[in-house]
């Protein structure tokens, strides 16, 4: 274990990306204590709706309660240990378990355990273990640890302000992609930290600007043109936001605080409404009650397991769910407005389209990374300044790890 020897400002040696028993720790000191983003309301919309999460050793269910909440299960019966729920989402009442049909309320509680000839037991000794169940702003977070990091709260706060506008409560899942990235997850949380690999966007270079984390001092030459273009469009979307009572201020607490959060507004180029070709709407409905499709995009990175964007007329959430040392479930959903009507206010391929290719084109590189960690040559690189971010996500990983092996 070399936590104490980082080296700052360099990627992670090898073993952090590959070896089984650091994955297991991975599992335990920040899938096992932290906040996770599971999904958002908008997947289980109704009281009984569910869906399952399976990451590392663990699989959840997470239900929407009568209560407006959701609780948090453990998918393993207390009989054998069973999956309750097998389906990655649906309805449901009671929990039934497949194998021998003991029942459970939406709560854990068993209630029916068919035992014929059978002495009684004790049922309220085998409810099915509990976890942490949060929603902020339509988020839904869970968290494993009996004590969660209290911090959260104050994380929550944060955001609440930017996503609160776009009302994901009254949104509705336009569709969801599932990918299974040959890489581990810090790489694909890396990945998504940095723009300096951004030429290897063709579809997403449409309507973002190529100048993500470069500044005045470090623009080269030939995105003189494109930095200005883009300086006016901030300056724009700073306007309206500001008209509008819309937050604004970059916050970027990426390894200062135990909920690492970035959250920024930024500039879409061209009609800069969404992530488009020439930058223009992708669904006709506005979310919530904004007031304006030409809001850029709100993009939020939130440790450890997933990012955002938030613009007039989408949402789009994706969320990393470790598999093993080197494979990830990166999950994608995009959300309209829920009066929205395929066909009519969106086109189901356009919308996705931008974000389908970007996703398969960064799966491709966390893929090479991957690959190069698992080589005995594999040393630690240096991060460029535009990676500050991917610095920033480390230094965090690497605080939460060491306060967890004291
Ligand atoms: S393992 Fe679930 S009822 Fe037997
Ligand atoms: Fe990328």
């Amino acid at each position: 274990m070399r936590l104490d020897t980082r080296r700052t400002g360099f990627s992670l040696e090898a073993p952090f990306y590959t070896d089984p028993s650091l994955f297991n720790l991975d599992m335990q000191a920040i899938f096992g204590q932290h906040w996770v983003f599971a999904c958002s309301v908008a997947e289980i919309p109704e009281p009984g709706d569910y869906v399952t999460l399976d990451y590392g050793p663990y699989s959840l269910i997470v239900l929407h309660n009568d209560d407006g909440g959701v609780n948090v299960l453990h998918n393993v019966c207390r009989h054998r240990g069973a999956r309750v729920l097998t389906d990655p989402q649906g309805t449901t009442g009671n929990l039934v378990c497949g194998y021998h049909s003991w029942t459970y309320s939406p709560e854990g509680d068993l209630i029916h355990a068919s035992a014929p000839g059978e002495m009684t037991f004790d049922k309220s000794c085998y409810a099915l273990k509990r976890a942490h169940g949060k929603i902020a702003a339509g988020l839904v977070f869970i968290c494993l640890a009996e004590e969660p990091p209290t911090d959260f709260h104050e994380t929550a706060k944060i955001f609440e302000p930017y996503i609160a506008p776009h009302e994901l409560a009254k949104t509705k899942v336009a569709y969801q992609q599932n990918i299974v990235e040959e890489g581990n997850w810090k790489l694909v949380m890396e990945n998504n930290r940095e723009c300096y690999h951004c030429d290897g966007h063709p579809e997403l270079a449409c309507s973002l600007f190529p100048t993500w984390g470069l500044t005045d001092e470090t623009i080269p030459p030939h995105l003189e043109d494109v930095w200005d273009r883009n300086q006016q469009a901030q300056a724009s979307l700073e306007y309206r936001c500001r008209r509008y009572g819309l937050p604004y201020e970059v916050v970027e607490e990426l390894d200062t605080r135990v909920g690492g959060i970035r959250i920024s507004r930024e500039s879409l180029d061209g009609a800069g409404e969404s992530f488009s070709a020439d930058g223009r709407r992708l669904s006709k409905k506005l979310l919530g009650d904004l007031p304006d499709f030409r809001l850029g995009r709100c993009s939020m990175h939130l440790q450890p397991n997933s990012w955002f964007h938030l613009l007039g007329d989408h949402v789009i959430t994706f969320a990393a769910f470790p598999i093993s040392a080197s494979k990830t479930l990166v999950r994608t959903t995009w959300l309209v407005a829920d009066d929205a009507v395929e066909g009519v206010d969106y086109d189901l391929e356009t919308l996705t389209h931008t974000w389908k290719q970007t996703n398969l084109q960064d799966k491709a590189f966390v893929e090479l990374c991957q690959q190069g960690a698992a080589s005995p040559f594999y040393e630690q690189g240096p991060y460029m300044k535009s990676e500050y971010q991917v610095e920033a996500f480390i230094n965090w990983y690497v605080q939460r790890m060491r306060e967890h092996v004291g």
